[in-house]
């Protein structure tokens, strides 16, 4: 008896040390719905951050747009009424154009291409830049995979084939300007009101990655899907300055270091599930179709007239020409 008290004792002892009797909880939105890349990065963060900070700081994430659409809670964390958030880095765009050079079509093509970009010197000038821009900070970058369209009425294949369909996008100039360079007139519209346009046919289709499709249950409302490859989503986590700027020095260096290891997990959550989740979606009873010869058509439109157009917006040619040489390719 007097051992097993002794042993109690021992584990309270053991417990208070591990656990500190404050523990400070982060309100981390995500746009998405669970078991996709958003909620994946937000785990491993908070995982992260609790492991880093000896239990002082955690987080609770919100998913699902709960805690608002993911272009209104970048305001939200400038503005200091939300502490964290997850989102697709095109819904930042429209508050910090740079940014806007990861969502030019055609501009990363592979997973390793986003890892090489947002882990490097790019990424550091795009995260200070955005911090200057919009108030926010992005501490760790999520890796999605392509964009796919997906759309409920037939099989697309090629430019003529899209031409009459209604596709939802994001509401960001790049994306816009990409299906009108593709001759459609798309349909910009919130995140968050994206599942019911298509469930009640307003629109007919929309693009994201097939984790997002599958997150999101857009198999329900969806039939096919065109492999599409124009825009690798990268879905950045990002801190309120404000917050971030209240913390102190190790409490900061916590937060970054939770951050780089859940941009790590992210990348390999996504080399670990994307075909999984591609094969869940044909059994599901969804089409794929490959655009035809390469994608060349879609690629050759996109890229000669959406480019220049931008080129000012996201603060000169030189920024894109960055980003490509740091690529490996050719500048423009
Ligand atoms: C959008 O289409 O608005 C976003 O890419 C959705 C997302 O965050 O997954």
């Amino acid at each position: 008896m007097k051992t097993t008290r002794i042993l109690l004792a021992g584990t309270t002892i053991c417990l208070m040390a591990a656990f500190p009797a404050f523990s400070k909880e982060y309100r981390i939105a995500v746009g998405d719905g669970a078991g996709g890349t958003q909620e994946a990065l937000g785990k491993a963060f908070v995982e992260a951050l609790e492991q880093e900070s000896g239990g002082e700081m955690t987080g609770k994430l919100f998913v699902n747009g709960q805690l608002g659409d993911e272009q209104d809670t970048v305001t939200a964390a400038a503005t200091g009424t939300l502490d964290f958030s997850i989102l697709a880095i095109n819904n930042i765009t429209p508050f910090s154009p740079s940014v806007g050079t990861l969502t030019l079509p055609y501009v990363i093509l592979s997973q390793e291409d986003a890892e090489k970009v947002t882990q490097g010197e790019v990424g550091q000038q795009m995260v200070e830049q955005t911090i200057e821009d919009a108030g926010v900070r992005i501490i760790g970058w999520g890796y999605s995979g392509f964009r796919v369209l997906t759309n409920s009425k037939k099989p697309i294949s090629t430019v003529a084939d899209l031409q009459g369909l209604v596709v939802r996008v994001p509401k960001n100039e790049i994306m816009i300007e990409t299906y009108k360079s593709w001759g459609i007139n798309p349909t910009p519209m919130a995140w968050g009101e994206t599942f019911a346009a298509l469930q009640q046919k307003v629109v007919d289709g929309q693009d994201n990655p097939y984790m997002t499709v599958n997150a999101m249950k857009f198999y329900e409302v969806q039939k096919y899907i065109t492999n599409l490859r124009y825009i690798f989503s990268i879905e950045p986590l990002i801190i309120s300055e404000a917050l971030f700027e209240s913390l102190d020095e190790e409490q900061q260096q916590q937060v970054l270091a939770a951050g780089q290891a859940a941009t790590q997990a992210s990348a390999a959550f996504l080399r670990e599930q994307e075909s999984k989740i591609r094969d869940e979606l044909v059994a599901r009873g969804m089409e794929i179709t490959e655009p035809a010869d390469d994608e060349k058509e879609f690629i050759d439109l996109a890229t000669s007239t959406v480019w220049p157009k931008f080129y000012d917006q996201i603060g000169g040619v030189e920024v894109l020409n960055n980003v490509l040489t740091s690529l490996g390719r050719d500048p423009v």
